[in-house]
């Protein structure tokens, strides 16, 4: 790997340290990233991929192990976290938290105007980073942030950070409670981001989502990564997946099942597309 901009090293984490609600969440995790990768954390709930992402943003300083990103020790005393978050941008897992103006447009141009941006130069980015979520510019820049449906808000919390063009996107569970289409939307928003070079990092529980956009994926169980490869490796080792309590994408799951029953066909698919040939090619229809 060329030189990593994330470093992660023998990370721990423990919540309420020293007292007796005391909750070791991270246990020696070791996690790098290079540009561009699109990475996927997935792993039981409380397995502790909102708590790695948190790291990455500085919102944590390593208790033990280190964490180094663009070229900063996220540990050092003196390491400005200010400069740090413009360019590593994290979306929360409740959007909730994140839209806290009172207009649409207000919050979005949050992050530049703290950054120095002004007139011109911010109404243009405000409306370029409303376009990359799919919020159109006119409609919603005047809207009240508090009448927006929960689809809309999380759009509003993305495109804010968006806003600031960062060069890491750390993603907490982005299409959790949307519908098909606003996922869809979504998908089609995080695949056009990183076709623009942002090296993204997404905590999820829906494998579809990761099947569909990551490239490498990242297995948490109790703190710990247990697994760590490409996404069509990591997927068609079904059985450890399945005994960390984890699904498959729908498309690998189907094709297991299918090998299970006796039937002799590849397992080593993601998408719906490539479970289709597989059933074809192993009814021979297809060669
Ligand atoms: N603020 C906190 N105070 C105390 N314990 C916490 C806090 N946040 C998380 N934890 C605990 O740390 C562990 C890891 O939590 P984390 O939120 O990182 O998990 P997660 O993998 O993101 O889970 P989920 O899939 O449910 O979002 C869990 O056991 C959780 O209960
Ligand atoms: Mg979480």
């Amino acid at each position: 790997m060329n030189d990593p901009i994330v470093e992660i090293r023998n990370l721990g984490h423990v919540y309420m340290a020293g007292t007796p609600f005391a909750r070791k969440s991270l246990d020696a995790v070791s996690l790098a990233v290079a540009e561009g990768e699109f990475i996927a954390l997935i792993g039981p709930t409380g397995s502790g991929k909102s708590t790695i992402l948190q790291h990455i943003n500085g919102i944590y300083t390593p208790q033990t192990g280190s964490v180094r990103v663009l070229g900063r020790d996220l540990g050092e005393p003196g390491t400005d976290l200010t400069l740090l978050r413009r360019e590593v941008g994290l979306v929360l897992q409740n959007p909730e938290q994140q839209v806290f103006e009172r207009y649409v447009g207000d919050d979005v141009s949050f992050g530049p105007r703290m950054s120095g941006m002004s007139g011109k130069e911010l109404t243009g980015r405000v409306r370029w980073a409303m376009d990359q979520v799919g919020l159109d510019f006119k409609t919603y820049k005047d809207r009240p942030t508090f009448a927006l449906s929960g689809g809309e808000r999380r759009k509003v919390g993305l495109a804010g950070v968006v806003a600031l063009k960062p060069r890491i996107l750390l993603l907490d569970e982005p299409t959790a409670g949307l519908d098909p289409a606003a996922h869809e939307e979504l998908l089609e928003c995080l695949a056009r981001l990183r076709l623009q070079g942002t090296t993204m990092i997404m905590a999820t529980h829906s494998m579809d989502d990761v099947a569909a956009l990551a490239e490498r994926v990242v297995v948490l169980d109790k703190g710990r990564a247990m697994l760590d490869g490409p996404v069509r490796e990591i997927f068609s080792r079904a059985d450890e997946i399945r005994s960390l309590g984890l699904e498959l994408p729908v498309a690998t799951a189907v094709v297991h099942e299918l090998f299970g029953r006796g039937i002799g066909i590849r397992r080593d698919v993601l998408t719906l597309t490539e479970a289709e040939d597989a059933i074809l090619v192993a009814l021979g229809v297809r060669i």
